[in-house]
Parts: C-alpha cells; sequence; structure tokens
C-alpha cells in the first residue's frame, strides 16, 4: 500500500520495486503536502526536459504543436517540474506571508534562498524557519526598503558579491491602503504604486543583465485578481496591480523579440489570502485563500514555466468572460454578489498587526 508517510524509495521498496505504477507514485505525491520532484532514473525519455529541450530549441516548429506540446502536457504536472536545486532565489517581502511560504517551499526544492524585506524581525523569523527546515540550502535576508532605487541596486550587487548571481527573482512585497480615493493621502498613492509596482522595473533592472547573458533565469510578479478586475476602496492597489501585470506582459515580449526564451516570467493573480493584508474583507462566495495553499500553486507555475497562474483558477473564466460581456452585466454581477461592501470593514496589516 503506498504511503504518505513513507519515502518514496520506502514506498517504491513496498510495492515491489520499480514495479510501482506511474498512478500509485501521483498518488504517493498527492498525499505529501507539498508536490515532490520524481525522481530522474523513474521518468526516461518522457522526464519533461527532454521534451522540454525539443520545444525550446524550435519553438515554433509543426512537430511542436502537433506532438511535443500535447506530450508535454499530457503529462501530471510533477513530471513537468524544472528543478530549482542550487539556484538562487530573490524574494521581496520575504519577511511574512506569502513572500515566507514560497522561501520555505523553493529551500525544500534544494533552492537558495535570500529574502529583502523592511521587516527585521520578520526576516530573522523566516531565516530561522528555512533554515531549521533545510540545513543544507544557504538562506539569507538583507533589509531593504524596495521603493529605494539606489539601495535596490546596491543589495542586489551585495547579494551578487556574498552568493552568486540571482536565478529567480520574486517580487513579491505589497502594500494596500483599502480606502476610497479621497480618502488616501497623496503620499500613500504614491507608496502603493513605488511597492507594488515601480519597485519592479528596480529589481528586474538590478537582475536581468545576469539572466541575459546566462540566457536563463525566472521573474516572477506576485500581482493579484485585482490586477485585471477594479474594486471598490482599491483605487491605488488595482491599478498599481494592474501596472504590475502589464509591466511583466510587455517584458516578456522584450525577452522573446531578444531571443532570450531561457528567461522566464509568472505573473501571479491570487484572490484574496488570509496573511493578515486584507484582514476585514468580507469574502461573500469564495472563501479567502490559505497561503500554503496559493504558495502551492504557484510553486507548480513557476516549475513549470506557467506565465500566469490564476489563484483559484476559476479567475481563468471570469477574466474571459470580463472581455466578453458587456461592461453592465458585470455591474450587475458586483451588485447582486454585494462587491459594494466586500471592503467596509476593512482593516489590513497595519492595523492588526498580524504577522504569519
Ligand atoms: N493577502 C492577500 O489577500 C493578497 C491577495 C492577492 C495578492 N496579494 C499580494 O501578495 C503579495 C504578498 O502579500 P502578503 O499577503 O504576503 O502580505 P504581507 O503583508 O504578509 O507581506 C508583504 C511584505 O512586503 C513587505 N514590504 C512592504 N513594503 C516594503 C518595502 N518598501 N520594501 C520591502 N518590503 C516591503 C512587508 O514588510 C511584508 O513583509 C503582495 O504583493 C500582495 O499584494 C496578497
Amino acid at each position: 500500500m503506498l504511503n504518505g508517510e513513507n519515502t518514496l524509495s520506502e514506498n517504491i521498496a513496498d510495492n515491489g520495486g520499480l514495479r510501482v505504477s506511474y498512478r500509485a507514485l501521483e498518488a504517493y505525491m498527492w498525499t505529501h503536502d507539498e508536490p515532490q520532484r520524481l525522481p530522474h532514473e523513474l521518468c526516461g525519455f518522457w522526464r519533461s526536459e527532454a521534451l522540454k529541450s525539443q520545444m525550446e530549441s524550435n519553438p515554433y516548429s509543426p512537430a511542436n504543436y502537433w506532438v511535443n506540446v500535447p506530450l508535454y502536457y499530457l503529462q501530471s504536472v510533477h513530471l513537468r517540474f524544472k528543478s530549482v536545486k542550487d539556484k538562487l532565489v530573490l524574494i521581496t517581502g520575504g519577511g511574512s506571508g506569502l513572500g515566507r511560504a514560497l522561501a520555505i517551499r523553493f529551500a525544500k526544492q534544494g533552492a537558495n534562498v535570500i529574502v529583502w524585506d523592511i521587516n527585521k524581525s520578520g526576516l530573522n523569523e523566516t531565516v530561522e524557519l528555512v533554515r531549521a527546515a533545510n540545513p543544507e540550502v544557504i538562506v539569507g535576508s538583507y533589509e531593504c526598503d524596495i521603493t529605494e532605487r539606489h539601495l535596490v541596486y546596491e543589495t542586489a550587487a551585495k547579494v551578487k558579491r556574498d552568493v552568486s548571481a540571482i536565478d529567480i527573482l520574486v517580487n513579491n512585497a505589497g502594500v494596500v491602503n483599502g480606502k476610497n480615493l479621497m480618502d488616501i493621502p497623496d503620499e500613500k498613492i504614491i507608496q502603493t504604486f513605488q511597492v507594488n509596482a515601480i519597485s519592479h522595473f528596480w529589481t528586474v533592472k538590478a537582475v536581468l543583465p545576469d539572466m541575459m547573458a546566462a540566457n536563463s533565469g525566472h521573474l516572477v510578479s506576485i500581482a493579484s485578481a485585482a490586477g485585471t478586475t477594479g474594486l471598490c476602496q482599491l483605487t491605488d492597489y488595482c491599478a498599481s496591480k494592474f501596472a504590475a501585470v502589464g509591466f511583466e506582459e510587455s517584458l516578456r515580449y522584450e525577452l522573446i523579440n531578444a531571443n532570450k526564451l531561457g528567461v522566464k516570467s509568472t505573473v501571479v493573480l491570487p484572490y484574496v489570502i488570509n496573511t493578515g493584508m486584507f484582514a476585514g474583507f468580507k469574502s461573500p462566495i469564495l472563501s479567502a485563500l490559505e497561503p500554503d495553499y496559493v504558495a502551492d500553486q504557484i510553486m507548480a507555475g513557476v516549475l513549470t514555466d506557467a506565465e500566469y497562474v490564476a489563484v483559484p483558477r476559476i479567475f481563468y473564466i471570469i477574466n474571459t468572460l470580463k472581455t466578453i460581456l458587456p461592461v453592465k452585466a458585470f455591474y450587475k454581477a458586483y451588485e447582486v454578489l454585494g462587491g459594494y461592501h466586500w471592503m467596509e470593514d476593512f482593516v489590513g496589516r497595519e492595523r492588526t498587526n498580524h504577522n504569519n
């Protein structure tokens, strides 16, 4: 019997050596709270990387459309995971919430992790958590206010001197005010844009030259479902997240145009998450998501080089409907779903002092 408590090799032994079926392996992987990467020797010819290199060597060939791509997507998502072992991952806003959950997951995949934040105690906690669970990986933290352009460049250079060039950048730090437009002080609007969108220009400019030179790397942008749909009391937040999505999409075209297909990018569009950032948000239909669930979905997207990761998946449909339904139909849906009241009791992180 397959047992989620045992190691993979113990399970294989229990199931009669390599006679363990593909389905059983999948079941094994899902019994763990985190997806696992299959050992290379078990995947053989069908390993995703063999197909992927064929796909990438001639991306627009008909053989790709009719053979390689269908074969690639018919595989289990876990078979498609790329390896991030020994890669250096930089996560902004890694001192709490989603950034911390991602740091833990990247380290579990064997990546070295650097976290940036303005919250020093949060950074220390993240480093301790990651180090305790993964003593073999390099983990470090740097206090860095990503709204300070020169500080971003200096700190990125320091990371390169201290550890190595960055292979994966996760632009995750974010802030929200949660007020109607006329109630948000001007400085707070500027800060929202600086943290949620403009900082992406500085962090990406700091790491991209090395990625372009190596034609390898990954840029991840944690935007939001609010980066494709406007909402009451979130003018600055939604606009900054739309900007982050637009930045990432445009950059992707630039990378393709420069024939740097080895530099991947992923934009993440999550719904409300229980990290404290959106404390007080009323979520009538979809319940707020758990950070661990969202982090697992992001990892699956990043490790399979997905361009977009909407969490939950219903947002792929909502975004499609938005482009085909009349605008007034959306107003009606917003009203019926109580959208005008979702942010009424918002308190957010600043006033909850919630740090998980
Ligand atoms: N929580 C949600 O409901 C939700 C939903 C969709 C998207 N997101 C996005 O996910 C990302 C992570 O959010 P979270 O829920 O983990 O929130 P969080 O508040 O737990 O984490 C954000 C982190 O960013 C850091 N930060 C803020 N300003 C900074 C600055 N100037 N320089 C460096 N670090 C700074 C904070 O100190 C904090 O540790 C954000 O971009 C957020 O917009 C969150």
